[in-house]
């Protein structure tokens, strides 16, 4: 399938969004680079843009169909995600079910403690002051958001988490905690954006332990795309592995 891909309008860590011939529509591209610390450790992995496109259009499409609006509108070919064209609000919007990863080196919460209302954690999306923790007042001296952004953030992002964990645990998967970010539609709308996939969660399996996620890389441990690869394996239905040949 031809990709038609206009000027480079953003380039992060791990994706390049494009400008379409549809003024309102972005083309983001999955790239097969994995950093950690702020981008310091940094490789090309082979086929990881391709399965996080895989897993990102699954997930935002169940939470699209449970009524959720999502930046998705397709993905063309793997790699490769039609989306609407947002005005990124620089928040990184961590919800956490299980006690892990930078919670535990911060607090004195106890490794697999659960939580039950989930913590919503806000950090601010900027590498050069290591993404800090936010409270409600920086976010509004910042202009990050205003109140009613902050409210409507709150509530979506409790929503997805209700819908994934649940979407995730049926398949087996445990669900500790998530990153989202969200942007402002042409109509200023907040609507999700970005990526939800092993570079942005944390993916347990449910019987095994084994971490299914970028904790993985973090780490320096091996088989870090065969962990992304049994992700998708997991997700994706029948319908969607027939539309891509995928030979798992
Ligand atoms: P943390 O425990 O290291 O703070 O990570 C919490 C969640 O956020 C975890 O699911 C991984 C995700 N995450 C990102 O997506 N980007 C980041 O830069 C970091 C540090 C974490
Ligand atoms: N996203 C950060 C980076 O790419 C860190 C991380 O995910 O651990 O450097």
């Amino acid at each position: 399938m031809n990709i038609n891909k206009g000027n480079l309008l953003y380039k992060g860590k791990a994706k390049d969004v494009y400008q379409t011939e549809h003024p309102k529509r972005v083309m983001v591209k999955f790239r097969d680079d994995i950093t950690a610390g702020d981008g310091e450790k940094k490789e090309i992995m082979g086929m990881k843009g391709y399965y996080n496109s895989l897993i990102s259009a699954k997930l935002f499409k169940t939470l699209e169909d449970a009524g959720i609006k999502t930046q998705y509108i397709d993905l063309p070919e793997p790699g490769h995600m039609l989306a609407h064209k947002l005005d990124m609000i620089p928040l990184e919007v961590i919800t956490r079910n299980i006690a892990a990863g930078s919670l535990l080196r911060r607090f004195p919460f106890q490794e697999g403690q659960t939580f039950d209302p989930p913590i919503i954690q806000m950090d601010f999306k900027n590498d050069e002051y290591h993404d800090p923790m936010l409270n409600k007042d920086i976010i509004l001296a910042l202009g990050l958001a205003n109140n009613e952004d902050l409210r409507i953030i709150r509530e979506t992002t409790l929503k997805i988490n209700q819908v994934l964990k649940s979407f995730l645990e049926s398949r087996g998967i445990l669900f500790p905690d998530f990153k989202i970010e969200y942007g402002r539609d042409y109509e200023g709308n907040i609507v999700l954006g970005d990526e939800i996939s092993p570079d942005t969660c944390r993916f347990w399996d449910r019987e095994t332990k084994d971490v299914l996620d970028k904790d993985l890389f973090r780490k320096g441990e091996s088989g870090v795309i065969e962990a992304y690869k049994k992700v998708a394996n997991i997700i994706l239905d029948e319908k969607d592995k027939k539309r891509w040949n995928l030979d798992f």
